[in-house]
């Protein structure tokens, strides 16, 4: 792009172009429904942003269907066992917002009667709903005119107006552009519109400009640098925990499993049971952390990035003749683990041990 005078940036170009580009996505209501005031079901908005927190539309779609096909309402998920909803959010990450989620379930069946509230104030009086979910689903579900910033959204704005300021001290001044964009008709539309955008057109690395409904008003493209924006702060390295985790399996095919504590990091999920996690190079991280005194065998290392550290595990295992009495976990048969709510460093360290534990896993 050559010229140098820009369009001010409107909400109608971007709009006509989600008419005709939108993603069909199991949770939204597409466009020419939406215009005959059909309205995306708050639960299955509210869901699917959840999920959606750090993760891909691709890697939620068969959780967000499973969820519906067990709890197809927020009262069903209400009601849910605890460890089963965490036994179906386990891979996705980020296991406090699954907490959170049947926290929040339990709030609206329980002080809401079942119904969302339909502002972004109400929405963020329930547990776990924070900023970004509020202004998500006062907007595509309801269709109040909310600021919707997720990090898509952050890429648009900060290309289509060249700010400068590195993140995530610029926020504040792309919330503010995004709210005096968002039109006061189809602000639900708009805010899927800037994702959808975000992720197929104004893409990180490889923006296809020539495409964008922005490109007669972007200041980065006029400026020949889109992906110069948004700024980042330079990231701090993370630091390494290291420790041991501890398989053992009977001849009966049973493998000894433990509970989390109910709070922290992968609160109330399932593990096996492990050494301390630290970043001291004296931790515990061989045999001497063991459940029981065994023959236990060195079997590789896993590794996993949480959000504040990166942990090692070295991997050890045992094959017993039959189940040791232990005070602290319970002996699960290894035919059952893909119900189990194992977090994904968990089924990571299970099968290097064994390595036909699951038919499904990232790696
Ligand atoms: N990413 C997060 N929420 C989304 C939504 N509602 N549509 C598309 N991508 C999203």
């Amino acid at each position: 792009m050559t010229s140098t005078t820009l369009d001010a940036p409107t909400a109608q170009p971007l709009l006509d172009w989600y008419d005709r580009h939108h993603r069909d996505l199991p949770w939204r209501v597409s466009p020419p429904m939406a215009a005959r005031g059909v309205r995306a079901d708050p639960y299955r908005v509210w869901l699917s942003e959840v999920m959606l927190q750090q993760t891909t539309v691709q890697a939620v779609k068969p959780y967000f269907a499973n969820f519906l096909a067990r709890w197809p309402t927020v009262l069903d998920l209400a009601a849910a066992p605890s460890e089963d909803v965490m036994a179906a959010w386990a891979g996705l990450g980020y296991y406090a917002r699954a907490r959170n989620l049947k926290k929040c379930a339990e709030a609206v069946a329980r002080d809401h009667g079942g119904t969302f509230p339909d502002t972004e104030d109400g929405l963020k009086s329930l547990p776990g709903i924070g900023d970004y979910t509020a202004a998500a689903v006062a907007a595509i579900a309801f269709n109040r005119r909310a600021a919707v910033m997720d990090g898509n959204v952050e890429r648009v704005i900060s290309r289509l107006y060249a700010i400068a300021t590195p993140l995530p001290a610029g926020k504040p001044l792309m919330k503010q552009k995004v709210a005096l964009l968002t039109p006061a008709d189809r602000p639900g539309d708009f805010a899927q519109a800037m994702m959808d955008l975000g992720a197929t057109i104004c893409t990180p690395k490889r923006p296809a400009c020539p495409l964008c409904p922005f490109r007669g008003s972007c200041e980065a493209l006029r400026l020949h640098d889109p992906k110069q924006f948004p700024v980042k702060a330079a990231k701090k390295e993370k630091p390494i925990r290291r420790g041991a985790a501890f398989i053992a399996v009977t001849a009966e095919g049973d493998i000894l499993l433990r509970r989390r504590v109910a709070s922290g990091l992968l609160g109330g999920m399932t593990e096996v049971p492990t050494t301390a996690w630290t970043a001291r190079a004296d931790g515990e991280t061989s045999t001497d952390a063991a459940p029981f005194p065994a023959q236990w065998e060195a079997c590789g290392t896993v590794s996993h990035v949480f959000t504040h550290f990166e942990l090692r595990l070295s991997i050890y295992r045992t094959a017993i003749p039959s189940r040791v009495q232990m005070d602290d976990g319970w002996w699960e048969p290894v035919t059952n683990l893909e119900a189990q709510a194992l977090p994904t460093i968990m089924k990571k360290a299970i099968a290097t041990a064994i390595p036909l534990a699951f038919t499904t896993l990232k790696r």
